[in-house]
């Protein structure tokens, strides 16, 4: 890690804080010619530091580059993200992690993070828009040894930990649409696609790769209309910023801590508080057929209660629900 990469670090993790160019050097036993330099870089690539004399270097605008180390500095967990790595450009990274996760030598928790997507995929063989400097586009490859019944949990588990982790950080109230959708003040800022392999000797879980893909800074510049429509990112509808590095490593945190006690499924309390489809009328697209019912309860398999106009329930297990104007 360079000296201008190690400045920046310290200057993110003391956030509003001055830190002296002296106590810069010693903490990274440098020269306090080479942090001055680093401060001069730093600003040439796009950070605004504030420096006052007699008191130091404070941080006012990070270049929000996204760097696997200040992401490491930031991880409170054993396992999820020990291991990143980070692309500019990939088709997708679920695909590209399906393809590493074939190889043994790779651990659970690696985490791939990509500044763009060429063909970042959603749920039922939709694309997702991931255009540069705003979003996180990241895939996790798990080897869980919990049932495979459990990991049909795992994308509700992800969703509550994502919003956990959001809500904490930007003080907002993220609402979780079934399966798998967050959003706030009714437009979606993230979507998760988790997808597994299982072994057809063994009936086991081989790995599962869970994918997050989040609008993270302002998106108003850079997706379409028609996306707009629907869409939105966390700091167009908050006024607090904070680094995608921050970000990052607050969901892993949150990933690691929701998905060790997935078996005990009370995640669900808070996956139901957070729905905003129970007690609506939908329109429930499953196996191809579209019907409108009521969403009547989200049971703790994560399946959506719905009952049909002629009375009839039933428990959805996948698929999508639209809500309506009843
Ligand atoms: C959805 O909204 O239906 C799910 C979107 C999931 C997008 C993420 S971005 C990172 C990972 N790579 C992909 O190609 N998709 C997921």
């Amino acid at each position: 890690m360079s000296t201008k990469d190690k400045v920046l670090l310290e200057l993110e993790n003391n956030k509003d804080k001055f830190i002296s160019g002296s106590a810069l050097a010693k903490k990274l036993n440098v020269s306090r010619n080479a942090i001055w330099k680093a401060i001069k870089s730093l600003e040439s690539s796009g950070c605004i530091i504030d420096a006052v004399t007699n008191k130091g270097y404070r941080l006012l605008k990070a270049s929000d580059k996204i760097s696997a180390e200040a992401i490491k500095s930031l991880l409170t967990t054993s396992y999820m993200g020990r291991e990143i790595e980070i692309l500019q450009k990939i088709d997708s990274t679920n695909n590209y992690a399906k393809e590493i996760a074939k190889s043994n030598a790779i651990k659970q928790g690696y985490t791939i993070i990509s500044e763009t997507q060429t063909a970042g995929k959603g749920r039922m063989g939709r694309s997702f828009e991931s255009p540069p400097d705003t979003g996180i586009y990241m895939s996790i490859i798990l080897r869980p040894n919990f049932s495979i019944e459990l990991t049909q949990l795992l994308t509700s588990c992800v969703a509550v930990a994502v919003a956990d982790a959001v809500d904490r950080l930007y003080n907002t109230d993220t609402k979780i649409k079934w399966v798998n959708d967050l959003f706030l003040n009714s437009k979606k800022y993230c979507g998760i696609l988790t997808e597994a392999s299982i072994s057809f000797e063994s009936g086991q879980l081989e790995y599962a790769i869970i994918g997050i893909g989040i609008n993270a800074k302002s998106i108003k510049n850079s997706l379409s209309p028609e996306v707009l429509e629907i869409a939105t990112s966390i700091e167009d509808e908050c006024d607090k910023t904070v680094t995608r590095n921050t970000l990052i490593a607050e969901i892993l945190n949150s990933l690691e801590k929701y998905i060790e006690n997935i078996e005990s499924k009370n995640f669900m309390n808070e996956y139901r508080k957070c729905s905003f489809i129970i007690g609506e009328t939908v329109i429930v697209t499953s196996n191809g057929e579209s019907k409108k019912a009521l969403a009547v309860d989200i049971d703790d398999n994560a399946g959506l209660v719905v009952r049909y106009e002629n009375g009839t329930t039933e428990t959805l297990n996948s698929g999508e629900a639209r809500i309506i104007k009843s």
